[in-house]
């Protein structure tokens, strides 16, 4: 009612000076005004809400870390306790060896020993004197690896097997071999690896042309493993 009246009121102003147009405009404004300050209370309104939801969230969120940083920290610690030393808790299925140069081994002139003390896998198979010895027959493959000097003399590098079957010596599974016409220090890597039917009691060796010529400085250079596939 109120309203009305002072629109009446100037609508007889405008009566004697300029048209109507104004005055509605400026009841339309009223309006919207009014209606411009509900959708502020809304928004200012909505804007807490996100706000206190996002606290919620950020509150939420740091309990989830908390959490999770507290079951990584006790698996680090089951990981770490004498209870399960690391790689004896999932043994293989199957027969696996895999073996290491190390500061323990004393080579033989040609046929390669392997470290004991550097941590070998070693999985139903034995290890003597440079030798795997198989003890369930079967397919496996077999592979080393040597770091070595060049020299003007060739270097060779096998994995022979000696077999109860084959009275007449080892048998030759694998062989690299490198001829350089340089000498010096200069020194090179040579990979073997094949797969062979191995029976029970057959020994897998490596064989070298001169075992002197290995190069020795990390125990992971020189290696040696077989694994039944
Ligand atoms: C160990 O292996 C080397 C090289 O094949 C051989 O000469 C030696 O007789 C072996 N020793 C034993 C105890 O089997």
């Amino acid at each position: 009612m109120a309203e009305r009246g002072h629109c009446s009121a100037f609508v007889v102003d405008t009566h004697m000076i300029r048209p109507a147009v104004p005055p509605r405009l400026k009841k339309g404004g009223q309006r919207s005004l009014s209606a411009a300050q509900t959708l502020l209370f809304l928004l200012v309104a909505l804007a807490l809400c996100g706000m206190i939801i996002e606290a919620c969230f950020i509150y939420r969120l740091y309990q989830t870390e908390q959490i999770s940083s507290a079951t990584i920290s006790k698996l680090l610690a089951d990981e770490t306790s004498p209870t399960r030393p690391p790689g004896e808790d999932l043994p293989p299925s199957k027969p696996v060896a895999h073996l290491t140069d190390g500061a323990d081994v004393e080579h033989h002139k040609h046929v390669m020993r392997w470290s004991m003390v550097a941590d070998p896998i070693l999985h139903k198979m034995k290890y003597e004197n440079g030798t795997l010895i198989i003890q369930e027959e079967g397919y496996y493959y077999v592979y080393s690896k040597v770091f070595f000097f060049l020299s003007s003399e060739s270097f060779t590098h096998e994995i022979n097997v000696k077999t109860e079957r084959y009275t007449g010596g080892s048998i030759l599974l694998l062989q690299s071999r490198n001829i350089s016409p340089r000498s010096g220090r200069i020194q090179s890597n040579s990979f073997l690896g094949g797969v062979f039917h191995l029976y029970k009691n057959d020994a897998v060796y490596v064989h070298t042309s001169n075992t002197a010529r290995i190069a020795r400085h990390k125990s992971v250079e020189n290696v040696f493993g077989a694994y039944m596939i």
